[in-house]
């Protein structure tokens, strides 16, 4: 063999080290790339409403460090808004033993539960069977006073806990997760920074693709929670294709686009996207009157005697259900085409706002309600308040049915006399649709296999509520699968599983 052929053999054989060593390497740095630096990097969860905090307080819990991106300048979401409580039970500050939450689930759920049966009765069971703890996780571990418990319609117990003071629930347990968060290196959390999509190597989700407020767009790398929210928001996307009826309707949720199909890209399976809560009380602000963002004006003002009239006239018994108040208003012509709505006069006289004090100041201080006299109301009113207050006074039957007037007291309404008022009109409140999730918080695809990598909590998923939510199991939902997505991606991400 020549000194020639040996050199040749010997230089291709060098050059095949060479490309076998740099193809072990990129392949190594490929598996350092998916393995140790995603776990350096630790999770992703998108949203800072209650169910993104709450999965990050888990993650952190288990030292794993959480990049939280928000798309709004300030962290809540709708979950700072929440007024009237988180669900549990049994709770310490339950008067009862209440045994009936997952049936009172079930029978609101209602129609909704013939289809995927068994997998709603998983989820709603361990929604309910985990309400105890997840209180205790907030009173005891959290230190968040919810001490105490009101029942709210469809409920056969009082269950929904809230703190004892004038803070509202969704403000004191937003507020105090984030602080603590806060006080954690692991945690980073950045506001006003948009995620544009869900990145997958393999089936398997890598991270996101997102925008600041420079609108350049940027990729962060690591296993998902996305918590991003409902779509009653979205009144001309995704709202406008599942509900046209509902099309353009203001709502108590900010104006934001609805994030399910970021989600559906992947193949997550929808469930009751057209099913759809309408409250039919949002204040219209005469500052602001074709605002699509409505602050909700609380069912106690009708609760406490209150009235409603829309031309002067009443038009149903004002406590028959969200649904049925909200039907009798949008079968009158609306007032107004975008955003559609209604110009219905809520009326107290001063024994309804005597009870009502705290709530009325409170909306007369933002300008959304104001004192005045019966003939500010306009033609017919006069008319219509003394026939219900002659049924108040129990002198004439109601025309409507109503048998309580709670604390109305005006006996003798005559032009002059005062009254306090508001225009509320039905608002988009709440969406019991979106993607569909295991009870390990993981998001399905349609044939019903999870997407690896990827888990889903709060308004975003669907399948829970059915055709109904009760009052305070939207935060529950957030507390519950939101813990249980940061149990689980912190397993995966401990697992090496990345
Ligand atoms: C006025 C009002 C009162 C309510 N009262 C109650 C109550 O008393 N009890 C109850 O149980 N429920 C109540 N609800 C319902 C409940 O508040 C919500 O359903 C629940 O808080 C939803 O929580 P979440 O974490 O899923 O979403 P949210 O709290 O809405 O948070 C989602 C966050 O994700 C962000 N986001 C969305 N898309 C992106 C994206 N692409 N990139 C980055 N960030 C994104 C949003 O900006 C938002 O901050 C109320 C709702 C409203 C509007
Ligand atoms: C919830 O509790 C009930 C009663 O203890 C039990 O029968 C059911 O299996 C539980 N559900 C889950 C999902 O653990
Ligand atoms: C709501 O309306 C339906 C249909 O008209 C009626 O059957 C039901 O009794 C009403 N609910 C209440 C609470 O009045
Ligand atoms: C709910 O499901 C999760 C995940 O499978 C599980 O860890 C938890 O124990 C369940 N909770 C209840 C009360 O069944």
């Amino acid at each position: 063999m020549s000194r020639f052929r040996i050199l040749t053999l010997f230089s291709l054989g060098v050059f095949g080290l060479l490309i076998a060593y740099l193809y072990n390497l990129r392949t190594a740095m490929s598996s350092i790339v998916r393995t140790d630096d995603v776990a350096k990097l630790g999770a992703i969860v998108v949203g800072s409403g209650l169910a993104g905090l709450s999965a990050a307080s888990q993650l952190i819990s288990h030292n794993i460090p959480v990049r939280l991106l928000e798309r709004a300048a300030k962290p809540g979401g709708n979950s700072i808004k929440a007024s009237s409580g988180i669900n549990g039970a049994p709770t310490k500050y339950q008067p009862v033993v209440d045994d009936a939450f997952y049936a009172d689930t079930i029978k609101s759920a209602g129609k909704a539960m013939a289809a995927l049966t068994a997998h709603r009765e998983g989820l709603i069971s361990n929604l309910t069977n985990s309400s105890s703890g997840a209180i205790s996780w907030l009173v005891d571990n959290k230190g968040i006073d919810l001490s105490k418990v009101a029942q709210l319609g469809g409920h056969t117990f009082p269950r929904t806990h809230r703190g004892a003071g004038q803070t509202p629930p969704g403000f004191s347990i937003i507020s105090t997760l984030l602080k603590s968060l806060k006080e954690s290196p692991l945690f980073h959390l950045q506001t006003s920074c948009t995620v544009t999509k869900v990145l997958q190597t393999d089936q398997r989700v890598t991270g996101v693709e997102y925008a600041c407020e420079d609108g350049e767009k940027q990729e962060l790398h690591g296993p998902v929670i996305f918590a991003a929210g409902g779509f009653g928001g979205d009144a001309e996307g995704l709202l406008a294709q599942y509900r046209p009826d509902l099309a353009g309707y203001p709502s108590t949720n900010d104006p934001r686009p609805g994030t399910q199909p970021l989600l559906t890209a992947l193949g997550a399976q929808l469930v009751d996207m057209d099913l759809v809560q309408v409250h039919p009380s949002g204040f219209v602000d005469p500052a602001n009157s074709a605002s699509p963002l409505k602050f909700l004006a609380a069912e106690v003002l009708r609760g406490e005697g209150g009235l409603l009239l829309i031309n002067g006239k009443r038009f149903i018994n004002e406590l028959e259900t969200r649904e049925n108040v909200t039907n009798a208003i949008v079968a009158t012509a609306p007032t107004s085409e975008l955003p559609k709505q209604w110009t219905v006069q809520l009326v107290l006289d001063e024994g309804a706002y005597g009870a009502a004090k705290s709530h009325v100041d409170f909306y007369i201080f933002k300008g959304l309600m104001k004192k005045a006299t019966i003939a500010d109301l306009g033609e017919g009113a006069l008319e219509s308040i003394q026939q219900y207050a002659s049924a108040a006074a129990g002198t004439q039957a109601d025309t409507f049915h109503r048998t309580s007037f709670a604390h109305w007291a005006l006996k003798d309404p005559a032009p002059d006399s005062v009254i306090y008022t508001g225009i509320v009109t039905p608002v988009v409140h709440f969406t019991m649709g979106g993607v569909l999730i295991s009870n390990k918080a993981e998001v399905l695809k349609e044939d019903g296999e999870k997407i690896e990598g990827l888990w889903g909590a709060g308004e975003v998923t669907g399948g829970v509520h059915g055709g109904n939510r009760l009052g305070g199991s939207s935060l529950l939902e957030c507390v519950v699968f939101g813990r249980t997505a940061g149990d689980q991606c912190a397993e995966y991400i401990k697992g090496g599983s990345t």
